[in-house]
């Protein structure tokens, strides 16, 4: 897919692994808009738009839609990027009231971004929904079963949708990335935080692979 002139809308672009992937499109000539909770977008590379909108809330999500209809007329790839992420513990020791918000952020927000997205994709007759989800949504690990549940929701999530698409005009892909230093550990560091990958080898390659004729519909990326 030629990337030019593709209008593409990013959830969770402020930081990580959204905020190189905005630059990755932007350098293949695409139009960028990409949104977070807290709306600030520190070093915002010019021709990136940055709006606030949070991914739990669908009638921002919403807004966030009709804003970039209303200013480019159309969406050709949106990116359900925003994702949050719990401390590796036991299960007995996970705070299962915060696991909530993991369900919240990591499965609705990729539910509300998918679903409004595809009603503009369905009017238009062309879409991409790209799904980043994890390694952590294909096994399960060790003193992740709350980010393992939530992100395993997700990949049956995008899965079923990609079936319910038509699948030519209109396509869903997911992302399934190994661990990447960024943002997400802010709270607390894996204690293989240094061997993780850099979030734009992981960026590089997730719009390599849209730029081939036939993209793969389940990217895993892992260290090289
Ligand atoms: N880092 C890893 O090891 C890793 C591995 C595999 C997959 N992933 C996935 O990759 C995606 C990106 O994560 P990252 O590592 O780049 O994390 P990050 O550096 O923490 O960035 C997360 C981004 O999402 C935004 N965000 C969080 N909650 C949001 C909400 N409710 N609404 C809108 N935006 C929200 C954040 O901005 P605000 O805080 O301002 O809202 C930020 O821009 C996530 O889905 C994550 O689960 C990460």
């Amino acid at each position: 897919m030629d990337l030019k002139n593709k209008v593409v809308v990013i959830t969770g672009g402020s930081k990580g692994l959204g905020k190189v992937l905005a630059l990755c499109f932007l350098k293949n000539g695409s139009k960028v808009v990409v949104c977070s909770r807290e709306g600030e977008f520190k070093n915002l590379k010019n021709g990136i738009i940055g709006v606030k909108a949070d991914v739990t809330k669908e009638n921002e999500i919403e807004a966030l839609a009709k804003k970039v209809i209303n200013d480019f007329g159309k969406i050709d790839i949106w990116v359900n990027n925003a994702g949050i992420w719990l401390p590796h513990k036991p299960i007995e020791e996970t705070d299962w009231k915060r696991a909530h918000d993991l369900m919240e952020v990591n499965l609705f927000g990729t539910v509300y971004g998918s679903k409004i997205a595809l009603a503009q994709m369905r009017k238009q007759n062309f879409g991409l929904i790209v799904n980043i989800i994890s390694t952590s949504g294909l096994n399960g690990k060790i003193n992740e079963t709350a980010y393992c549940a939530s992100k395993f929701a997700a990949t049956g999530f995008t899965q079923s949708l990609a079936k319910e698409v038509d699948g030519k005009k209109i396509k869903v892909l997911g992302v399934y990335p190994g661990g990447m230093q960024t943002n997400l550990f802010d709270e607390s560091k894996p204690k293989n935080y240094i061997e993780l990958m850099d979030p734009n080898f992981v960026a590089e390659k997730i719009v390599n692979n849209l730029l081939e004729k036939k993209p793969v519909e389940e990217l895993i990326i892992k260290r090289r």
